[in-house]
């Protein structure tokens, strides 16, 4: 069973009211269901957790950190742009960890342009809307995977 955590930043408990056109009509609730019957018959467990406060989203980490969670999917929303605290906890607890934007980061303002967490991460993913979770989830299965076949 692997456990994977995703936790979602400043503003995204608004989803599916804020700014539709950019992020969707879908609820975070939408997001969790859709995640939640990606995950189960993989036999991936995922734990789900949303804060407007910077210092929350560090202590989820290093929750994840206690409980030895395999992945972390982080969309640290509006923090991506200037969150250190943020970006040292990725790094402190040593866990992989995937950045995702919904919308397309780089088409649009300047300040969003530039993310201080990502490269604490594996890598990220950006502007592929919602789906962007899934196929955050569906590397760790396939590293996962990987690392089995290796062992
Ligand atoms: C976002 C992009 C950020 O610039 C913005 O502040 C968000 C959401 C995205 O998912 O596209 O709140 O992270």
């Amino acid at each position: 069973m692997m456990r994977c955590c995703i936790i979602n930043g400043v503003n995204l408990n608004m989803l599916g009211v804020r700014e539709p056109h950019i992020y969707g009509y879908e609820k975070l609730e939408d997001l969790e269901k859709m995640l939640t019957e990606y995950a189960v018959p993989k036999q991936m467990e995922l734990r789900f957790f949303q804060s407007n406060f910077e210092g929350e989203i560090v202590n989820c980490l290093h929750e994840c950190y206690k409980e030895k969670v395999d992945g972390i999917v982080i969309n640290p929303a509006a923090f991506t742009h200037y969150s250190y605290a943020i970006a040292d906890a990725i790094k402190a607890i040593d866990i992989p960890t995937i950045e995702v934007h919904i919308s397309n980061i780089y088409k649009r303002e300047a300040f969003r342009q530039h993310s201080v967490t990502a490269s604490s991460c594996v890598g990220s993913i950006s502007g592929f809307g919602l789906h962007g979770y899934v196929l955050a989830l569906e590397h760790f299965l396939y590293s996962n995977s990987k690392m089995a076949h290796n062992n």
